[in-house]
């Protein structure tokens, strides 16, 4: 395939990523000549939005494989959710849509292109590529600065990695077999610091703060704390009782929180634990608290015995009020 190469693409789905990256790959110069999703309508919602003439078509789940006459495709593209991909690219290849193919691509952070099965027995290019940003909202106006992670066979790869450079996107390859560990840490990165926000929000409101406040004030701490972690790195960023070798104030804190939201107590001390490896860290590099006072918050932190098992858990006795 030619660097200026402007392929024939199916979308394969018509959710969030799909109405997110389509206009991207038609500005790229790619033509989208078919969108089919489980919902026709979903489909030729997309496809009108798009330039061009689409085709626009349902593949439903039952009958197993629709009867449609579809363009010649270069690039499937599969934006399904990942526990479709499997069934979309086996209904694809039934339908006979892979005649003519060279590549076919999913964009699932958890799932390796190696799912791909049916594309890869027609001996067809196939990779995924993984936008590391959430997609919620309004779809990005620009592409420019956002990162993906591509990961595949080469010859796949190689013409996403074109579409991505051409659109001042940043791609990074990572190995099929890395996937799941980088998925997870997406998910925490993502996912579990919108769990944790919620968490503080609901600490908040039990505070006495009124909703809306609420989530104002953890976001905002949240912003302050992103913003210094990405500048400092987290050794220099972290800050608070942890930092501060406070056994004393942790120690309150899971006291109230034994009280308050139990179910919170036993995720503040997993994180604490966590922080404190961080708190160990920054007091190695010269600019933190004192080791001797780390090591006391350490012992508080132990995790709770198994229910039933003899001995209190220091933790829940609580520091003072
Ligand atoms: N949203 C994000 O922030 C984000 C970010 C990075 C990666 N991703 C990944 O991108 C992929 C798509 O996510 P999304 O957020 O766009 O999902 P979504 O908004 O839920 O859309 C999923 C699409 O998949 C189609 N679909 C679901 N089951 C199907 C089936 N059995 N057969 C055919 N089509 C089926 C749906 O069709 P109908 O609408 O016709 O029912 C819909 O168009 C997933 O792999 C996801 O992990 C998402």
């Amino acid at each position: 395939m030619s660097e200026t190469a402007s392929l024939r693409v199916g979308l394969a789905g018509a959710g969030r990523v799909a109405h997110a990256l389509a206009p991207h790959l038609a500005a790229a110069g790619h033509r989208i000549v078919a969108v089919v999703s489980r919902h026709e309508e979903r489909a030729a919602e997309l496809a009108r939005r798009l330039p061009g003439e689409a085709l626009a078509a349902g593949l439903p789940a039952d009958p197993p494989v629709a009867p449609v006459d579809l363009p010649l495709v270069d690039w499937w593209f599969l934006a399904v959710r990942d526990e479709a991909i499997a069934a979309v690219d086996a209904r694809l290849d039934a339908a006979g849509a892979y005649a003519g193919a060279r590549l076919v691509t999913h964009t699932s952070g958890a799932w390796s292109a190696g799912v791909l099965r049916r594309a890869r027995a027609r001996g067809l290019a196939v990779a995924s590529v993984h936008p590391l940003f959430s997609i919620a909202g309004p779809a990005p106006s620009s592409l420019r600065g956002l990162r993906f992670t591509v990961e595949g066979d080469e010859a796949a790869a190689a013409v996403i990695e074109r579409w991505l450079a051409a659109a001042g996107a940043l791609a990074r390859r990572i190995r099929s077999e890395d996937k799941s560990l980088y998925h997870a840490a997406a998910c925490i990165a993502a996912n579990y610091v919108v769990a944790l926000l919620d968490a503080a929000e609901r600490l908040f409101v039990r505070a006495g703060l009124p909703a809306e406040e609420a989530r104002a004030a953890a976001a905002g701490l949240a912003r302050s704390a992103l913003e210094n972690t990405e500048s400092l790195g987290p050794v220099r960023a972290l800050t608070g009782p942890i930092a501060r070798g406070d056994a004393a104030t942790v120690g309150a804190h899971l006291a109230a929180l034994a009280g308050a939201a139990p179910d919170l107590r036993e995720i503040y001390a997993a994180l604490a634990r966590y922080t404190l490896d961080l708190a160990r860290r920054q007091a190695a590099s010269g600019g933190g608290a004192d080791p001797a006072d780390l090591e006391a918050l350490a012992a508080l932190l132990q995790p709770a015995p198994p229910r039933g098992a003899a001995g209190a858990d220091p933790a829940w006795e609580g520091g003072p009020s």
